[in-house]
């Protein structure tokens, strides 16, 4: 689905994607590594389970969201990919609200 431009190839660093070996190009961003990787989505929506991935690829959608490092909901599509990073795409989430007696919803702390 995605092709590289012949100019845009530079040097090839190694850092893995959900603890599995894989390579990009020095100066891709994460989201345009894990696409080249053949990485379909970034994470999944929290009512649906939808999935979703990297779309406006400048900072706005954030349909990118990943795990860089140990620290959660990066925007990929805006961070450089690094050699040794560890990138772990957003797990599967689904919210499952259920109404008390009076049929309120309960607030959502901590989102
Ligand atoms: S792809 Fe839209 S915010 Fe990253």
């Amino acid at each position: 689905m995605f092709r590289r431009l012949p100019e845009a190839a530079g040097d090839i660093i190694a850092f893995t994607i959900d603890g599995q070996f894989a390579q990009a190009f020095a100066g891709d961003t994460v989201a345009a590594a894990l696409l080249s990787a053949g990485f379909d989505h970034c994470r999944t929506t929290p009512v649906s389970g939808a999935r979703r991935a990297p779309y406006c690829m400048m900072g706005v959608c954030f349909d990118c969201l990943v795990t860089i490092d140990g620290v959660g909901n990066r925007q990929a599509c805006l961070i450089p990919v690094r050699a040794g990073m560890r990138v772990v795409p957003v797990p599967e989430t689904r919210l499952v609200l259920q109404a008390d007696r009076k049929g309120y919803f309960p607030l959502i702390k901590g989102r």
